[in-house]
Order: structure tokens, then sequence, then C-alpha cells
């Protein structure tokens, strides 16, 4: 068995693997028909990408603007933090690739809805459903699509409100709906997503020990449901 491997794979063929990577990239990648084209694209897609942050902007702008309007009837701030971000160049291509998108960046609008994505930090349950109640009835914003993992947790545990929804931006001359997902989660809901994404990038544990950490995290998640309702029944029988 060995020896039939070694013959499949004779010494010496990582070198020539990365040779053959090199002299690819160099003929294909760095060709002149390649960067005229990159140096072609580049400005529709740099500027694909700036409107993807205006429109976060503007919808991060929004979430803090009722952050202060709420706090004064609460006495507290209902949002914890506010995390952005665009979705990075190499994660938009594996999506692409994945859902085999056409590459155009009419597809991408079109078809990629988390490009620009706010995640909204809150203390308590009650708050994200206040917030997203409040956020949805502006009269700017369109609901795309929401998925209510809270109600409905996936099978991982994995809890939060996600709303696909389009802003308009205003541009020199033109005004333009772009598209954004918003995550709402508390506090506790985001320290489990944040170590569970972890784990799915921990490719060498056995796959009897993910299975078991798999199911520690489903059972974490229960608890911190459990704690996130505990929290908001103390606040509000004592007002806080
Ligand atoms: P894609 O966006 O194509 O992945 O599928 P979808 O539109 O069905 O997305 P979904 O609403 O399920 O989730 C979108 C985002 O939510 C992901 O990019 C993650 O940020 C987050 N998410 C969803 N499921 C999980 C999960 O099981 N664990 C963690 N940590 N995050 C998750
Ligand atoms: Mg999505």
């Amino acid at each position: 068995m060995e020896n039939e491997t070694n013959e499949l794979f004779p010494a010496g063929i990582e070198n020539t693997l990365s040779t053959y990577r090199e002299d690819f990239v160099r003929e294909n990648l760095m060709s002149d028909a390649f960067l005229d084209f990159v140096e072609e694209n580049t400005k529709p897609i740099d500027r694909m990408f700036a409107y993807y942050q205006c429109a976060i902007m503007e919808v991060e702008t929004k979430f803090k603007v009722l952050d202060e309007s709420l706090s004064v009837d609460l006495e507290r701030n209902p949002i914890e933090s506010i995390k952005t971000r665009v979705k990075s160049v190499d994660s938009l291509l594996r999506k692409m690739r994945r859902k085999n998108i056409p590459l155009t960046l009419d597809a991408i609008e079109e078809n990629i809805k988390d490009v620009a994505g706010v995640r909204v930090i809150c203390s308590f349950p009650d708050d994200i459903y206040e917030l997203a109640d409040a956020f949805l009835s502006q009269d700017d914003i369109t609901l795309i699509e929401k998925k209510d993992y809270i109600k409905e947790p996936k099978p991982s545990g994995y809890r939060s409100l996600h709303l696909i929804v389009e802003v308009p931006i205003f541009l020199k001359d033109e005004k333009k709906n772009m598209k954004v997902e918003v995550q709402f989660r508390t506090i506790a809901m985001d320290f489990w997503a944040s170590l569970e994404h972890k784990l799915h990038y921990k490719h060498d544990l056995p796959e009897e020990r993910a299975k078991v950490l798999a199911d520690e995290l489903r059972n974490c998640a229960e608890q911190i449901e459990m704690l996130d309702l505990r929290m908001q029944a103390v606040r509000n029988e004592c007002n806080l």
C-alpha cells in the first residue's frame, strides 16, 4: 500500500506543484490581458464597495439615533455595541463560486445580501425586538427578508435575529438602494457565536472530539437562553 502511494506521489511532487502554480500565476494572473482587465474593472468594484460602506454608515447612524432616543425613556442604553463589516473580497468570491452567481456587479447586488453587515449587540432579548420594530417602521427602510433564529434556533444552537433590508444612499446625482444584513444578538448570544465560529476553523480536531464539543456548545446555547431570560426577569421586576 505504501509503495503504491509513493509511486502515485513520487518524491519532489510538492516542488513540481509549486513550480507549476507559480508558472500558472505568472502566465495567467500576471498576463497583460488579465492586468488590463483588472485595471478596467477595479473602479466599478471599488465604487460598489464604497456604496456598501455608505449603506453601513446610514444603518449604523440609525441605530445610534434609536439608542440615544430610547435611552431617555428606558433610562439605560438598549444597545451595548455595534459592529460593522464589508465582506472581504475572498469570501465574496467564495460565496459566488458556491452559489454559482454570474460574475457581474449587478448579479452581486441582486444575489449576495450580506456584502454589508451590521451587528447590533443588546443587553436583553426584548431590546432586540423593540429595536428591530423601530428600525423597520422607518419609512426609508424596506424589509427584504427576516429570519428569527431566536424563536427558532439553528441546529447548532445559534441564536440571533437576522434582517435583510434595503436602505437608500444619496450620491452626487442619484439615490441608490443598497442591501444590508442586520444581525441582532444579546451579549451572551454574541459570546456563544464567536466561540462557535472559531470552532469551524479548527480542522485538526478528531471527528469524535469535534462532535463532543458541538454537543457541549449546543448545551451552552440552551443555558445562555435561560440566563438571558432570567437576567431580563430580574431587570423587569426591579424596573432597571
Ligand atoms: P449564507 O449567508 O449564504 O451563509 O446563508 P444564509 O443566507 O442562509 O445565512 P444565515 O441567515 O443562515 O446566516 C448568515 C450569517 O449568520 C452567517 O454568515 C454567520 O455570520 C451567522 N450564522 C449563521 N449560522 C451560524 C452558526 O451556526 N454559527 C455561527 N457562529 N454563526 C452563524
Ligand atoms: Mg446570508
